[in-house]
């Protein structure tokens, strides 16, 4: 009788027969097979506003960013329009003289976020609008709520953060973005805002926010670094070490009715990202910081590394870990290149 042989008997293969280079070898197959993909509608552009008009100032830790008066915020909010990015985060730089120690100018329905708010909304109505909430921007010692005898005092913050979200959705604002981190803030701002008619203002919690040193240059930008001096704001944002509590966070603030969660910083913070889409599915935010975006054009600027590839490459990898959107002070122009594709 003759038994036939097994193939590889008789024909052993040398070498692997699964070979996953394969699927890499040209541009299509690669396209075909990507698991994940960044999209112009996936990037928020956050965005510095400045008092005057027809003002721009350079912002010398951010190559490329600008702080943009309020009719250039406009012409920004127009280019993001065509190049399919669907919203801006705005924030303003407010004139030393306007800021004060309970940091009021946050709830004058005047200020230049407000202001803005209404400019886009009327020129670029298809434009989302996204507003912080915290008193940073506005308080003489730069720190996010109220300060007596250097404490933050959390219950009394609250009261004035809502105001500040009211005027901002007063004002047309389609998401306000509590960024405080004070304990119940998202509870508070829904009832207030309810009770005053917005139940359809979006509520975006920066759920899990640490006390990082990324931020910098957005300090520099707003101009609440010399105020901060060398204060910190470790009593109310997140440990650095921590990563259970980050769920504790963002299970918090949606059983406080957060509508969508956002983890801040970062590329140091994917596990973070990964970890809160994982266990609660909610729409899922990422924001590359200003020290992030300072880090690449600053290696970038000394040829160091390629920063554009290192921005888009950095982009993908918020999508891989999950988030559903980003933001970034890249937006308009990555959105830009993404569309010449
Ligand atoms: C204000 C706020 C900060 C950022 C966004 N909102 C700074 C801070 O918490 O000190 C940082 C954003 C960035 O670094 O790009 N609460």
């Amino acid at each position: 009788m003759v038994v036939s042989q097994p193939l590889h008997l008789v024909n052993p293969a040398p070498f692997p027969r699964t070979r996953l280079r394969r699927l890499r070898r040209q541009a299509w197959l690669r396209d075909l097979v990507a698991e994940h993909a960044l999209r112009p509608a996936d990037l928020i552009q956050p965005c510095f506003v400045l008092e005057g008009e027809g003002r721009r100032e350079a912002i010398p830790s951010m190559p490329g960013v600008e702080r943009l008066s309020v009719d250039l915020v406009v012409a920004m909010a127009e280019r993001a329009a065509r190049a399919g990015v669907p919203a801006m985060a705005l924030f303003p730089v407010t004139p030393p003289e306007r800021k004060s120690e309970d940091g009021c100018e946050a709830w004058n329905e005047d200020n230049l976020v407000c202001r803005a708010i209404r400019a886009i909304k009327r020129a670029v109505p298809e434009i989302g609008t996204i507003a912080d909430v915290a008193l940073d921007p506005y308080t003489t010692h730069g720190q996010d709520g109220l300060l007596r005898d250097g404490v933050i005092l959390n219950d009394e913050s609250l009261e004035v953060l809502c105001r500040q979200a009211l005027c901002q959705a007063a004002a047309g604002c389609d998401v306000v973005a509590p960024s405080d981190m004070m304990d119940g803030r998202v509870a508070a701002l829904r009832e207030a805002l309810d009770g005053a008619g917005h139940n359809q203002t979006v509520i975006l919690s920066y759920a899990a926010k640490y006390a990082s040193a990324f931020y910098g240059p957005f300090r520099d930008a707003v101009g609440s670094s010399a105020s901060l001096g060398r204060a910190d704001k470790k009593t109310y944002q997140m440990s650095p070490a921590n990563a259970a509590e980050a769920l504790r966070e963002t299970a918090l603030d949606i059983s406080e009715a957060a509508d969508m969660v956002m983890v801040k910083p970062g590329l140091p913070y994917l596990d973070i990202i990964h970890r809160v889409k994982a266990a609660f599915q909610l729409p899922t935010l990422a924001y590359q910081v200003s020290g992030e975006y300072a880090m690449i054009h600053a290696a970038g600027l000394q040829g160091w590394l390629d920063a554009e590839a290192a921005m888009e490459e950095s982009l993908l990898a918020f999508k891989r870990a999950g988030a559903d959107a980003i933001l970034t002070y890249a937006a308009i122009e990555t959105a830009e290149k993404l569309q010449r594709r």
